[in-house]
């Protein structure tokens, strides 16, 4: 059987391509079949668009294999590319064969109604077949193409940083260990584990961010980006959080906390454009389907300008506010997703960055200001979701760098010489931050659970597929 000669249905809906009266052959998975005496309906997607194509047959008697076609069945259908007469599509396909290629009986789960996504959770290897989950890998994909072509066009390196480290970048100790160390019969030396007889001769973890290696190389290269994997062992069951999320971390060399905001701000409207101007077919379904305001309010994040917020001031509006929190309100403490949701929601309703937050709550790689309390960080929060981005001016001077890294803990210190260096030779200022990639999606999409952003979602007690 030759399959080239198949058209995919988003070159006929999607990119009108194909003129009335051609002949076509179309390969795809039936998603509706009606049948009746002298007219039958089958509707047909292949994935490349949300729409489907539907062929018609004006004989069905002549056509046996439909007798054998159900939902979530392949074929083939060949026929001439007509002007529907009916409502809600353009084209159909006036049919003359189809072959059943794969069956399926009447216990495919995804019988045409609206399944719950808890239920499709379960079936994470059938979900993408659903209007849904098409659309959230199609966007998934283009954003990404989106955010490779938005660094390359301003000349940033694409960099890849290692995903199994020895660091714990954050130092907030949620690492994933990794290891071959038979767990029955665990090395010992002075009645401690014996790291030097593992793997790696050392304790080796997930890594939980690029950043530290995305310095080495901005701080020789100039401007650099990574987009990968990253792994969090944080045992948070929330709808943002997942054990296993991508980010994209650029890092500037010669810029500031300054800069830093400027080019996260730049990067999500960029990002917002392209997801109105090149998804417009997912985009419309999201809009109707998941959130009827999300393409509005992509709109407008577009036009806005980001609220700047010192951290010390975003305390004073939350404590002047009235509004009871969960988690009290004062200076020193993290911001809870309450608080984050309050700023962007309540007070500002728009992007806000909360930028000098206290020394305490944040990692010993952040650059500290003159006041000694606070650092130069910043997080963007938007509505809904939250923080988004988490980024800082990193601490470019050695004295400061290493006695941070002391007051933090860091008992280890020899085996961070690499990234003291940079500041012992030749240092270089520079900024850089972190857009959680599933985080942007939720927010573009308007899906609400991480879970159902990530194709095959990795949370506490979850990892199938
Ligand atoms: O704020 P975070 O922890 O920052 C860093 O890792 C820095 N090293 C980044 C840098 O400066 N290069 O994480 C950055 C972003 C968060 O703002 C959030 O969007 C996302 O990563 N994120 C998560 N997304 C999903 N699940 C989780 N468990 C996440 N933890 C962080
Ligand atoms: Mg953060």
């Amino acid at each position: 059987m030759d399959y080239k000669i198949r058209t995919k249905i988003a070159k006929i809906i999607i990119e009108d391509k194909i003129e009335i009266g051609s002949a076509v052959t179309i390969l795809g998975m039936v998603r509706t079949i009606r049948k009746g005496k002298n007219v039958a309906f089958v509707e047909v997607n292949d994935g490349s668009c949300m729409k489907n194509l539907q062929a018609v047959f004006s004989e069905p008697e002549k056509f046996p294999a439909l007798e054998d076609i159900l939902t979530g069945a392949t074929v083939r259908i060949k026929g001439k590319l007509v002007a529907s007469q009916g409502k809600g599509q353009k084209y159909e396909l006036a049919a003359d064969a189809i072959d059943l290629i794969g069956v399926a009986d009447a216990s495919y789960p995804l019988q045409k109604k609206r399944h719950s996504f808890e239920f499709l959770r379960e079936i994470a290897h059938l979900r993408p077949r659903t209007n849904t989950f098409g659309a959230v890998n199609r966007i998934r994909s283009k954003i990404s193409y989106a955010i490779h072509r938005y660094y390359q066009e301003r000349g940033f390196l694409y960099i890849h940083t290692p995903i199994i480290s020895t660091s714990d970048c954050e130092g907030a100790g949620d690492l994933f260990r990794v290891s071959t160390f038979d767990f029955n019969d665990i090395p010992t030396k002075d009645g401690k584990i014996d790291w030097d007889a593992d793997f790696f001769g050392a304790e080796a973890f997930l890594t939980v961010s690029g950043q530290l290696e995305a310095e080495i190389m901005a701080t020789a290269l100039g401007d650099v980006y990574t987009f990968g994997p990253t792994f969090r062992a944080e045992n948070s069951n929330t709808a943002r959080h997942a054990s296993e999320f991508w980010m994209i971390e650029p890092e500037m060399a010669w810029a500031e906390l300054e800069d830093d905001m400027d080019l996260a701000e730049d990067f999500l409207k960029y990002l917002f454009s392209f997801a109105l101007e090149n998804c417009q077919d997912d985009m419309e379904f999201f809009n109707k389907w998941i959130d009827k305001e999300v393409r509005q309010t992509l709109e407008a994040v577009v036009k806005a300008e980001f609220e700047r917020l010192p951290y010390t001031k975003a305390i004073e509006i939350l404590t002047s506010s009235g509004a009871k929190f969960e988690y009290p309100v004062k200076w020193g403490m993290d911001l809870q997703t309450e608080h984050e949701r309050y700023l962007t929601e309540k007070t500002f309703q728009k992007p806000v960055i909360v930028y000098d937050y206290p020394e305490e709550i944040k990692p010993f790689y952040m650059r500290v200001n003159d006041d000694g309390k606070t650092v130069r960080a910043m997080d963007v929060l938007v509505p809904r979701v939250g923080e988004i981005i988490g980024g800082s001016q990193r601490e470019e001077r050695l004295e400061v760098l290493t006695e941070r890294m002391r007051q933090k803990g860091i008992t280890n210190l020899d085996s961070y010489f690499w990234y003291t260096d940079l500041r012992k030779y030749g240092s270089v200022p520079h900024a850089g931050f972190g857009l959680g990639f599933d985080r942007v999606l939720m927010y573009i999409t308007g899906m609400t659970n991480i879970r159902d952003i990530l194709p095959f979602p990795r949370v506490p007690r979850w990892a199938k597929f």
